[in-house]
């Protein structure tokens, strides 16, 4: 597959530290070619320090928009002059979109993308239907915290090993409730969902050792960790459960990112999990 770039080819990207393994430019690059767009879409790796000055010199619309990832979510909702509601309320922005007058416009699209891994997934998914019990307080939990809250969820369950920090999010919405790891049991206790959004199973093997026989056998369990095989989705099949993955997740919200960039919904009919599954095979 060749392209050509032209003069009024229109520029997209990730920005991550590292981003080399970034899934985006593989997933939004298919949708680009499938859609026969005008577009590219790279990945940025600014130094430490420095992704304020690359984000600041972008203003104007010198390339159209970015996805950010980690290290950098809460710093580009900070540089954000128009921020969406959905994305203050996460605290993080993924989407930095460059507006011609300057101004910087940012949104949270992990909430819509959660949401919609588990619609995607699951043939009878209803966010309301019962407790919902995420697993960790960092900025990924947040992010889910603040989509199930949107959802209509009756119960948000924040479980963390630091306690502290789960009731501290847990203020974010009356219906939010914060438990300690070591009353994980309580937790999952008639929950609907389980959601995994600590940093377990992202680069280690720990096992967060859950209690998984008192989780309903209706429950649906999601790890956000995509890109292998965790110790986390290996006991919920184990336990027989219906399970949704990260990978899902990446592709949700880049549906939505891709409409802040080309302002048209991603082509139909490429399979970008396929296309992400085989990059990862052969990165690994
Ligand atoms: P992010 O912003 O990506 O969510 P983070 O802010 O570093 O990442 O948060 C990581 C989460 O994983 C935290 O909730 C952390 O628990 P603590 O608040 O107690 O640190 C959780 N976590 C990390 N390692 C863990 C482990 N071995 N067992 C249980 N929870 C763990």
């Amino acid at each position: 597959m060749s392209r050509v770039i032209t003069g009024a080819t229109l520029v997209a990207g990730v920005v991550g530290s590292p981003v080399k393994h970034s899934l985006s430019p593989v997933i939004h690059n298919a949708w680009i070619a499938a859609a026969g767009l005008d577009a590219v879409y790279v990945p940025f790796a600014p130094p430490p320090g420095g992704f304020r000055a690359f984000v600041e010199g972008l203003r104007g619309g010198v390339i159209r928009g970015l996805n950010v990832t980690l290290p950098f979510k809460e710093a580009a909702l900070a540089l954000a002059d128009r921020p969406s509601p959905r994305a203050s309320a996460a605290g993080a922005a993924n989407v930095l979109v460059f507006e011609p007058d300057g101004a910087i416009h940012a949104d949270n699209t992990d909430g819509v993308g959660l949401i919609a891994a588990f619609e995607t997934r699951i043939e009878d998914f209803d966010p309301t239907a019962g407790p919902v019990v995420i697993l960790g307080a960092g900025g990924a939990a947040r992010g889910a915290v603040a989509a199930f809250a949107a959802a209509g969820a009756p119960e948000i369950r924040i479980a963390n090993r630091t306690r502290a920090k789960a009731e501290t999010l847990a203020k974010m919405t009356p219906t939010a409730h914060a438990f300690s790891m070591g009353d994980a049991a309580a937790a999952l206790a008639g929950a609907a969902l389980l959601i995994n959004a600590t940093s377990v199973g992202l680069d280690d093997e720990t096992d967060l050792d859950l209690p998984w026989t008192v989780l309903p056998d209706r429950a649906v369990a999601m790890d956000m960790v995509y890109g292998r095989r965790t110790e986390f989705m290996e006991a919920a099949e184990g336990r027989g459960l219906r399970t949704v993955d990260g990978l899902d997740m990446l592709i949700g919200q880049a549906i939505s990112s891709f409409e802040h960039f080309f302002g048209r919904p991603p082509p139909e009919g490429v399979d970008v999990r396929a296309l992400a599954l085989a990059w990862l095979e052969k990165s690994a």
